[in-house]
């Protein structure tokens, strides 16, 4: 039995083309169909440019769709969302700095997000709550005091987890979200995102070009290219057996990286 948490039918966006004579417009997608149940981490892979980011800042509600029908938790999901709606889909994004207001401390940063949505905010003492937040991403509490500019990455990109999952999402839309980690600082992120999906039972789309990271963590990959899904499948079955061409030619250009590295 499947379980649909969020689906996505027909999706199409298009963008205008500058300084074109007859209003042009660009097709970044077309046609996109996906679903994530609950509880599943479906991965978003494709060269740069096929329209990864695109799809993801529609779900979330940033980007406004041509065409398509998009539903979450077996509801319409509107152009306009709800406040409720804007806290159960959360994103995290690629920079986890420039993500994150330079003005604030990181406490504060947390607070807000609960200011933001009262619904979910702790009852008790927001210092021990800020804490606690913290301390679910692998931070210490002195972290609370310390503004963007003075974390490393990893510590960034954990406030952003943090800042997300203060507000109980049941979606999370990771894009690139440890692309600009190194290795070692992405594998310990991914791997609280994996701790996370099962003590939290987190569903993620999570969008990235790195195909061993996304090995690592999807139970399904999407392969996207000039807008279009071209694949879709468990990640065991895309990985050992691409059924597209352009899915192997993914799959070669990341060995070959890989071998370059060795
Ligand atoms: N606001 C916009 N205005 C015009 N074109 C856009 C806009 N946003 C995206 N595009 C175009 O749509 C296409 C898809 O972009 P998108 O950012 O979704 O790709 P992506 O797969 O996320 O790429 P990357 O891996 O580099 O992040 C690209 O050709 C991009 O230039
Ligand atoms: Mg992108």
């Amino acid at each position: 039995m499947t379980n649909p948490l969020l689906t996505v039918d027909g999706l199409r966006v298009t963008f205008p083309v500058r300084g074109s004579l007859r209003r042009n417009r660009f097709v970044a997608v077309e046609g996109a169909s996906l679903t994530v149940e609950e509880n599943e981490i479906v991965a978003v892979v494709g060269e740069s440019g096929s329209g990864k980011t695109t799809v993801a800042r529609c779900v979330v509600g940033l980007q406004r769709a041509d065409a398509g029908v998009m539903t979450f938790g077996g509801s319409p999901l509107p152009a306009r969302r709800t406040p409720e709606l804007r806290r159960a889909i959360q994103m995290v994004f690629q920079d986890p700095r420039s993500s994150l207001n330079p003005r604030m401390q990181v406490g504060a940063i947390v607070d807000e997000a609960w200011c933001m949505h009262p619904s979910v905010a702790p009852p008790g003492p927001r210092a021990d709550a800020i804490v606690a937040a913290l301390a679910d991403v692998g931070l210490e509490p002195d972290v609370a005091d310390r503004y963007p500019a003075q974390l490393s990455g990893g510590q960034c990109q954990r406030v952003s987890l943090a800042r997300a999952l203060a507000l109980e999402p049941r979606l999370i839309v990771c894009d690139e979200a440890v692309s600009a980690l190194d290795v070692s600082v992405q594998a310990q992120v991914l791997r609280l995102l994996i701790e996370l999906r099962t003590t939290r039972r987190l569903s993620m789309l999570f969008i990235s070009h790195d195909l061993g990271v996304v090995h690592q963590i999807a139970d399904r990959v999407v392969v996207m290219r000039a807008g279009r899904i071209v694949e879709e499948g468990t990640a065991d079955e895309v990985f050992s057996a691409p059924g597209h061409e352009y899915t192997k030619a993914l799959l070669d250009a990341a060995l070959e990286l890989n071998d370059l590295g060795t």
